[in-house]
């Protein structure tokens, strides 16, 4: 068993070498600890659990099971790359849950942000659990900790588990195979076993997903309007060459309304903010200020292509005062 502690002398995984001599040595410590038990693993498709799945699957093959759960608050194309990567490239065992029914009907209503958090982590555990209560013999229960987790969750400022909350009925045992790594150094260790670069370089990504993008009461056409509007920032920035450049980007479609025109008539409908951030600790944030020309750009696209969408705001504020996110 691995300690919670990163060795004074651990080098800093930052070469396609190191990362190589990481997993090899993983690799081992993996079968070691597991032998021939049945591991299960919840896979969003971030960066953290993707590494997880990919040096398991290297490990142990079919006796990882992953789940991945499509709650419907995922970016546009996220649930069929993991299908792509995980179940048909890397043959890994996967279970896909199109829970999205059930999360937006959940949610349907409900506007206080905390609430909306609440049910949209309750409900992850319960699909979570009942996919679990299905398998027979799940002896390990994998998590993508990295080492900024198990600080926070020694300085008492988040809880360390990932899928921490499952009911008391499953003594799993944690396989937390990059627990002692920086994220830059998960990276590092992605791109090594061949991750495609839209995984291993992803930007941060809320666990309430765009849940907190569509702030008030979450709606399907509002969802699909951020979906939307979220993908063409995403495919302009790439073009742009500001991927892998700017910390974070997204948009945000607010249940507001303003006056438009469309085809010679009056319409009513939501505006499109655009938010894109620099930061080293996401303590202190500052905006990453947008050429006029992509602005342009990201205007007439986003008001042409995105149903519902009339305006577009861009939110140059830093934090503080303003957070991150909208919720
Ligand atoms: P804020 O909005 O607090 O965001 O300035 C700081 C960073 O944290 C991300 N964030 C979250 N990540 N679960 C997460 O895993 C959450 O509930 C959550 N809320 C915010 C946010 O995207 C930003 O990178």
């Amino acid at each position: 068993m691995q300690t919670d502690v990163r060795p004074a002398e651990m080098a800093r995984i930052n070469t396609p070498e190191l990362a190589n001599a990481f997993i090899e040595e993983q690799l081992q410590a993996l079968r070691a600890q597991i032998g021939s038990n049945k591991v299960l693993l919840a896979l969003s498709g971030g960066v953290d659990s993707s590494v997880v799945a990919a040096l398991l699957i290297k490990a142990i093959g079919k006796q990882l099971t992953c789940v991945h759960v499509n709650h419907g608050l995922l970016r546009k194309g996220e649930p069929e790359q993991v299908i792509k990567v995980f179940g048909e490239e890397l043959g890994a065992n996967l279970i896909y849950v199109d829970a999205v029914d059930r999360f937006l009907d959940k949610l349907a209503g409900v506007t206080d942000p905390e609430t909306k958090r609440k049910i949209i982590g309750k409900e992850f555990i319960d699909v979570f659990a009942e996919e679990a209560r299905k398998l027979d013999d799940i002896r390990f229960l994998a998590q993508g900790t990295i080492y900024p987790d198990i600080l926070e969750s020694v300085a008492g400022i988040k809880a360390h588990h990932n899928v921490g909350g499952m009911p008391e009925e499953f003594d799993f045992e944690l396989v937390e195979p990059v627990k002692l790594l920086y994220k830059d150094e998960v990276r590092c260790v992605g791109k090594a076993l061949g991750l495609p670069d839209s995984m291993v370089y992803r930007q941060p990504f809320p666990g309430p997903g765009l849940g907190v993008r569509c702030p008030g009461a979450i709606t399907r056409d509002r969802l699909e309007a951020v979906r939307e509007s979220d993908a063409i920032l995403r495919e302009e920035f790439d073009k742009a060459g500001l991927a892998g450049k700017v910390w974070q980007y997204f948009t945000v479609v607010p249940d507001f309304k303003s006056t438009g025109i469309k085809d010679g008539k009056r319409t009513f409908s939501w505006i499109c903010i655009i938010r894109a951030i620099n930061t080293v600790d996401v303590v202190e944030v500052t905006p990453e200020y947008l050429p006029a020309w992509l602005i342009d750009r990201l205007v007439r696209r986003i008001t042409t292509e995105v149903e519902g969408i009339s305006r577009v705001l861009v939110d140059y504020t830093p934090k503080p005062p303003a957070t991150v996110e909208y919720e």
